[in-house]
């Protein structure tokens, strides 16, 4: 593997010649991209914690708001920094900032600028430029037509193949979240508590929750049957069953981990349940290869969870009904997966061509985040889940397909709530490498 600053150096050069196809298919002559503003809260002077422009991180992983990336064909794409004197806010050289020279500073020109209008000072006249990013009124005011629609689904296209600098950083992130989940693990068997198998996590990846590329979901039990449950409960302890949703970031790039955990005192039907959903979950994942449609694989996967639902005796019908039925979606109600990468689900899952041809997902499907074929370079999730959620089984149990369920065995399994496995894969030319399973194999 070469070294982050080869890698980027190609990563660089490839975003300039991308950027000048980008521009030529478009008919603009410049694209300025800014790594954008805070979000104030309403009514406050505080503002949210900072997220860079994903745009802009494609280009340069500096952190920060209001930096400036200008290219133009032909020539070496400038960079402007946004470095103001200020006593409210640290302000750091660039090289103690990154422990000496950043490996991608040699791709730029850089400039220094003191001020919002030493920024856009910089930027110079840019005729017939085109600009990214929210801070739209400097941008306009500078003649740049903002975020036209045509240029950014061309540049979310783009963004959709990973380069080999962007799978070194999605592999950091992944060893960072991989630390995260064996920390976590381990308060679980110890009978932590969810906020205190939070701070596991954070701790073992070393950050703080702002820099995490999402907020963590740790649920104990019923919990889990919440697909984005928020919440960290001090006060339940020693649970039977613990459902992680946590990764981490690495110059800009998110890893998206789910393991489900059973402790010894689990009941053995919902851990054999999650030994299943293991078990098809690295079925799936071995399936991915180039040329297969993400809506057929999210089916297959229905299919799987259903032979899963037959197999436990939770189904007393065929998995085939059960699926036609859409009877599987009531246990499995979220998409198989999406694209990964500097945003969690990231830009162009249902892009079907370079000027934002659109494949909407199937009636039946709505959630599904992906409906694109699967093409080498590609990195996503795959993330099956079966849970036991009140609020979809009800209509279930009041329509004509109660007969076909055994109510008592799903009594019985709710209060453990849901099972979700979730790997990071990057498709490679005849199959797929599974990131997570390198640094976390369980
Ligand atoms: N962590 C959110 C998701 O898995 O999509
Ligand atoms: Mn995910
Ligand atoms: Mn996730």
């Amino acid at each position: 593997m070469s070294d982050l600053t080869t890698l980027f150096r190609e990563h660089l050069a490839k975003r300039q010649a991308e950027a000048e196809e980008s521009l030529a298919r478009t008919g603009f002559s410049a694209l300025v991209i800014s790594s954008g503003s805070a979000h104030t809260y309403f009514a406050d002077d505080q503002d949210a914690p900072f997220r860079a422009v994903p745009h802009f991180t494609y280009w340069c992983p500096m952190a920060g708001p209001h930096h400036v990336v200008v290219a133009r064909p032909g020539k070496k794409p400038r960079l402007i920094r946004y470095a103001p004197e200020d006593f409210w806010y640290e302000q750091v050289p660039l090289s103690e900032l990154w422990g000496g020279t950043p490996f991608w500073l040699e791709g730029f020109d850089l400039v220094e600028a003191g001020s919002l209008d030493a920024v856009w000072e910089a930027v110079g006249a840019q005729p017939g430029g085109a600009y990214i990013g929210s801070e739209t009124d400097r941008a306009e005011a500078a003649g740049l037509t903002a975020n036209p629609d045509k240029l950014t689904k061309h540049l979310d296209w783009l963004r959709s193949t990973k380069t080999p600098y962007e799978i070194a950083c999605l592999e950091e992130a992944t060893r960072l979240g991989a630390l995260g989940h064996k920390a976590a693990k381990e308060a679980f068997l110890a009978g932590a508590s969810e906020l205190e198998i939070h701070q596991a996590f954070v701790r073992a990846v070393g950050s703080v929750d702002a820099d995490l590329p999402y907020g963590t979901i740790v649920a104990l039990n019923e919990k889990g049957s919440i697909l984005h449950y928020e919440g960290k409960r001090p006060n339940v302890r020693k649970g039977a069953v613990l459902l992680l949703d946590a990764g981490a970031k690495h110059l800009g790039y998110g890893s998206d981990i789910t393991r489900t955990h059973a402790a010894p005192h689990c009941d053995e039907r919902f851990a054999d349940l999650i030994t299943g959903m293991e078990k098809l979950q690295q079925q799936l994942c071995a399936a991915v290869k180039p040329g297969l449609h993400y809506g057929a694989f999210h089916q297959s996967a229905h299919t799987r969870v259903a032979e899963l639902l037959k197999e436990s005796g939770i189904l007393k019908t065929s998995a085939e009904e059960a699926v036609e039925k859409g009877w599987s979606r009531a246990f499995f109600p979220h998409g198989l997966g999406h694209h990964l990468g500097i945003q969690v689900h990231d830009v162009a899952g249902k892009q079907v061509g370079p000027d934002g041809e659109y494949a909407a997902p199937p009636p039946e499907h709505p959630f599904l985040r992906t409906t694109r074929v699967i093409e080498e370079g590609q990195v996503f999730t795959v993330e099956p889940g079966l849970y036991f959620i009140p609020m979809l089984l009800k209509p279930l149990r009041e329509n004509g397909a109660a007969p076909a369920f055994d109510w008592k065995l799903i009594d019985a399994l709710t209060p453990f709530g849901g099972i979700r496995i979730e790997d990071n894969l990057v498709v490679t030319k005849d199959g797929s490498r599974n990131l997570t399973r390198e640094k976390l194999p369980h």
